[in-house]
């Protein structure tokens, strides 16, 4: 499905913490991404603590959208030890679940993993040390691979990656300073800078700041549910990605296609 002037539409969600988050203020949520857009991309922590009965309920409340989904999960989905069943609830739910994984939706390619913290730039992490900071930065790396490698295997004309914790410190201005290090990594970015995507999604940085850029250019936008509710008071709390509809899709006349400015945000 494409809207008229031959673009698609990615209404991109993340921290609705449901299980703290009333059911209402995500029921609101819903229908206006059901009525804005013709993807959903679902960006972590779905749910509050990550357990099976949070993600029913989540799947409940999705269930009035009807949009294809995907998703990534974040730290809260991981908090209760029931990761698999909790991905299976939300799959069996209809949302695709990425960890390192890539899935094409009308011709747009997700490629997407949770992510992971240790700081950015110079200030970066590194693997010196006692076991247990090697075991941490570890974790980072292993995530930034696998994201390369999902993002390797995208094959889709327009492309977005998805993650939870933030690839750039530019979405995470506006939290403590002390606590970036632990909001996400560099290391998440460095996959970006070898494979071309349109657009990152993140969120986690609830404080953070909506929008930023990569070292290459690529607009990074910080999703969490609370931060757009906060920035854009009058709005429902999602962002809206319009990108010109792949060819393979588009309804609409050839010159409207590969157009510039593929990246415009709601
Ligand atoms: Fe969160
Ligand atoms: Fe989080």
């Amino acid at each position: 499905m494409t809207t008229s002037n031959g673009t698609i539409r990615i209404a991109a969600i993340a921290d609705t913490h449901l299980g703290r988050t009333s059911t209402a203020a995500v029921q609101n949520l819903f229908a206006a991404v059901a009525d804005a857009a013709d993807i959903l991309c679902i960006c972590g922590d779905l749910t509050d603590t990550g357990l099976p009965d949070e993600g029913r309920a989540f799947v409940r409340e999705l269930a009035s959208v009807k949009l294809p989904t995907v998703a990534v999960l974040g730290n809260h989905d991981h908090e209760t030890g029931h990761v698999d069943e909790l991905k299976r609830v939300l799959t069996d739910g209809g949302i695709h679940v990425l960890d390192g994984d890539a899935h094409e939706v009308r011709g747009v390619g997700f490629a997407g993993i949770k992510g992971f913290a240790g700081g950015f730039g110079r200030r970066t992490l590194g693997p010196w040390g006692e076991r247990a900071i090697k075991d941490f930065v570890q974790e980072a790396i292993n995530e930034a691979l696998k994201l390369e490698t999902a993002l390797a295997r995208l094959k889709a004309e327009r492309r977005i990656a998805v993650m939870h914790y933030a690839p750039i410190a530019a979405t995470v201005e506006g939290e403590p300073l002390e606590i970036y290090a632990f909001l996400g990594s560099s290391r998440l970015e460095e996959p970006l800078s070898r494979y071309p995507v349109d657009a990152v999604l993140h969120g986690h940085a609830h404080h953070g700041a909506p929008e930023g850029r990569t070292a290459g250019g690529v607009p990074v936008y910080n999703v969490s549910m609370s931060l757009l509710t906060a920035t854009y008071p009058d709005r429902p709390p999602f962002r809206l990605l319009e990108l010109p509809a792949p060819a393979s899709t588009a309804t609409a006349s050839s010159s409207d296609l590969g157009r510039e400015g593929t990246n415009r945000g709601d």
